[in-house]
């Protein structure tokens, strides 16, 4: 599973997909491909409402894209539908594909807890379970996941927490509340639970909107340490931020991208007058 399953989605599960019908793009395409996770021709509705556009995207592995737009544009629907989350909202639909190392992760047959867990996610509220201990928090994810020995279970744990830059504030009160964290660390507690259960891609909902400069500072230099061997897409209503940590700018408005490309350009010279509206802060 993906960590914090659920933690803002109502507990619904409905079968949605209507568009299964391929599996796998031709081998040599994907052996070409440096795209890590790309939607091609998505559409996703809550009920009626149509929030995904027939809309196409790519994320390059091993580096950093960030989705900007207006509130409401659908940047927490698109990464949601990565990961299969969407689904998992009463109501909500989608149609296209989702391709991920090679294949549709919609495609009939695929296990969504397979695909959750190599797509992780963290949301934008840091979520520990706060009577739970620092290192079960870091754990859950994979004892759900996996048979691992107690011996094991910590090493992983550990690793998790070495990768997300917390452990040397934490190694020494490993079996104290979460909750007892602050609000920084907490998001980096949650960042540590995603990589506990190993996953290739990493889904950031603005991971830092809730933190004080000096704990976003460090959330951002985290991302920069995870690409070199993670996939990261980013939300981020942030521009500074979005130069600063992002090689890619996918730029969304109203369900439908834009504009994408690399981040000096969306920034400095976007063809879209739309786009270069949005970047200089002219609404949105
Ligand atoms: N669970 C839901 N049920 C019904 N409609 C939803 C749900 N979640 C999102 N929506 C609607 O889908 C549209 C896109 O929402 P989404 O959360 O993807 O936007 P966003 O770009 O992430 O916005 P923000 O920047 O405010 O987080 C909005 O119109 C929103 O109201
Ligand atoms: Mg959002």
């Amino acid at each position: 599973m993906a960590s914090e399953i659920g933690a803002d989605d109502p507990d619904a599960r409905v079968p949605s997909h209507s568009g299964a019908e391929t599996a796998a793009i031709p081998a040599a395409l994907g052996a070409f491909s440096t795209d890590a996770v790309a939607a091609e021709g998505l559409n996703a509705w809550f009920g009626s409402l149509h929030v995904l556009k027939n809309l196409s995207m790519s994320a390059k592995a091993r580096s950093v894209t960030a989705l900007i737009g207006p509130s409401g544009s659908g940047k927490s629907t698109l990464i949601r539908c990565f990961n299969r989350m969407h689904e998992e909202v009463r109501g909500a639909r989608l149609t296209g594909k989702v391709i991920f190392d090679g294949n549709d992760v919609y495609a009939p047959g695929t296990d969504p807890v397979d695909v959750r867990r190599r797509i992780g996610m963290v949301f934008q509220r840091p979520t520990p379970f706060p009577t739970m201990s620092v290192l079960e928090n870091t754990v859950c994810g994979l004892r759900l996941t996996t048979r691992l020995s107690k011996t094991e279970t910590r090493a992983r744990g550990e690793e998790a927490l070495r990768r997300a830059g917390l452990w040397d504030e934490v190694k020494d009160r490993l079996n104290n509340p979460g909750g007892g964290l602050s609000g920084g660390q907490q998001q980096r507690l949650c960042i540590a639970r995603a990589l506990a259960v190993q996953p290739e891609v990493l889904l950031m909902d603005e991971p830092a909107s809730a933190l004080d400069p000096g704990s976003t500072l460090r959330i951002e230099e985290l991302i920069e340490k995870l690409k070199t061997e993670y996939t990261v897409v980013i939300v981020t209503h942030n521009m500074q931020q979005a130069t600063r940590v992002a090689d890619s700018t996918v730029f969304m408005l109203d369900g439908e991208v834009i504009e994408s490309g690399p981040t000096d350009v969306i920034f400095s010279r976007p063809s879209d007058k739309r786009t270069e509206d949005y970047v200089m802060g002219r609404f949105g």
